[in-house]
């Protein structure tokens, strides 16, 4: 787990983050907003929409192995339905990252254009990548520092940029700001922490694990029901009147967690099923669909 995941955000704190993204947005030309593809909704907040102000972005669906890749496809041609360029990525292994460059020049084509048409040829393109904690920004950043897509990285001092703002060159013409933009997740929406917490980006020390097992039962038999019946050897019950602590339960039972006097070890079956869900062991799953 990354340390960014036990930040407590305070007001302070926001107004703060708020004020370091604007100043660095004034250094780029566009803006990569990752987010975890199993949670587009829940993974991105709003205020950056507020924040960037008409300056160019994309979206980066991270995580894509994990995802339901039918569900990517779909979150991408709905973005596109709004203008905005979003591509798939896996930055644990790599794919899709050699996509995120030709991307970025497809957003940026007609102001490549009129830089080219002011004899600017060969301006590098200043990126920077924000996110909120886990969504995977430091993986890709070293994804892209790591050589395999762009050659050797290098960091730079600019006049006027502080020692954390330096610049990594990520292949010809295009430079990466080093510090991702840290966004604050939208915890004042229950449903944003819920989610959250199903794919770990919440540390589970502060969630009960087992009513967060039963919640994701539930989510799961009424849109996977399939992959979850599979794994837990389900087929042939009737699961659609169960509580989620009856799924979490029957799981239990299923895989033979019991305790002294034949009692169901539900904790056990708890932690299974996130580690499980969370390992991709269920399959490929996303928990948030884009609007009709
Ligand atoms: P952050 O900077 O935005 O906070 O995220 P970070 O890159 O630290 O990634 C958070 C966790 O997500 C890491 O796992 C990382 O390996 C994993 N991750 C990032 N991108 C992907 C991806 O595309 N697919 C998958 N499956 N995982 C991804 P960790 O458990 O914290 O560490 P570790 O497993 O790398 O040791």
């Amino acid at each position: 787990m990354s340390e960014a995941q036990t930040i407590q955000w305070f007001p302070g704190h926001m107004t703060r983050t708020k004020r370091q993204i604007e100043k660095s947005l004034k250094m780029v030309d566009i803006v990569a907003e990752i987010i975890d593809a199993r949670v587009p909704v829940s993974s991105r907040n709003p205020v950056l929409d507020k924040l960037i102000q008409g300056k160019p972005r994309i979206i980066l669906m991270n995580k894509s192995d994990m995802a339901d890749s039918a569900c990517t496809s779909r979150w991408i041609a709905y973005y596109r339905s709004r203008g905005i360029k979003a591509i798939a990525l896996d930055c644990k292994t790599g794919k899709g990252v050699n996509g995120f460059m030709p991307a970025i020049r497809e957003v940026l084509q007609e102001q490549i254009a009129r830089w080219e048409a002011k004899g600017m040829v060969g301006r590098p393109i200043r990126v920077m990548v924000v996110g909120i904690p886990n969504v995977g920004k430091s993986s890709l950043i070293n994804k892209m520092c790591r050589g395999g897509n762009a050659g050797k990285a290098e960091v730079q001092d600019r006049p006027g940029v502080t020692r954390q703002n330096r610049w990594f060159t990520i292949g010809k013409g295009f430079e990466l700001l080093d510090t991702p933009g840290v966004l604050w997740p939208k915890f004042d929406d229950p449903v944003v922490g819920e989610r959250l917490a199903f794919t770990g980006a919440v540390k589970d020390d502060v969630v009960d694990v087992e009513h967060l097992a039963s919640r994701l039962l539930e989510h799961l038999r009424d849109t996977y029901p399939q992959a979850m019946a599979q794994r837990y050897k389900l087929q042939g019950e009737d699961l659609s009147e169960q509580k989620g602590y009856e799924l979490l339960e029957l799981v239990g039972r299923k895989r033979g967690f019991l305790i002294s006097g034949g009692e169901i070890n539900t904790e056990r079956a708890a932690i299974t099923v996130l580690d499980e869900f969370r390992s991709g062991k269920l399959g490929k799953i996303t928990l948030e669909n884009p609007p009709q």
